[in-house]
């Protein structure tokens, strides 16, 4: 693995301007993030109830943030299996990279804003959940 080794994944509170004309978040790079952000992509139109997901990133981290509206994400490296609701626009659930994930259960109008460590690479998936378990246990 590289110099610094990534934690483990963890709900982080977002910077939080509160405002009567509206709520402010600022995420200020290498400040909040604990990563240097290369790529910002978000998911929106999403059909309520629907789900997205269904991989891992062998060296991607990840920070996702229930922008608007609000979803479930299911992370699980192997071992662990956990699931967090997001639903505040102040609220970013950072992935280390090896974490599958299901992002399930979006509310109609969500909009899941991701910020990126590296950028867009299909190399960089597992899509099959077995070949990500063999990689996590060692087996290559
Ligand atoms: P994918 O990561 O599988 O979506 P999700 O995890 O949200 O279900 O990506 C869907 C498609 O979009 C796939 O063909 C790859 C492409 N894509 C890019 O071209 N650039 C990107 O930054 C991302 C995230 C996906």
């Amino acid at each position: 693995m590289g110099e610094t080794q990534p934690g483990p994944w963890r709900m982080m509170d977002l910077p939080r301007i509160q405002d009567a004309r509206g709520n402010l978040t600022s995420i200020e790079a290498q400040q909040v993030v604990p990563f240097e952000i290369k790529r910002v992509y978000y998911l929106y139109d999403v059909p309520g109830g629907g789900s997205r997901g269904g991989h891992a990133h062998k060296q991607l981290e990840q920070l996702i943030i229930a922008a608007s509206g609000s979803f479930d994400v299911v992370v699980d490296n192997g071992r662990k299996k956990e699931t967090f609701s997001l639903n505040r626009s102040y609220f970013g659930l950072y992935m280390p990279p090896m974490t599958w994930r299901e992002l399930e259960n979006f509310s109609s109008g969500s909009v899941c804003l991701v910020l990126a460590s590296r950028h867009y690479e299909e190399e960089d998936y597992h899509r099959d959940y077995y070949d990500f378990l063999a990689d996590v246990r060692g087996g290559r």
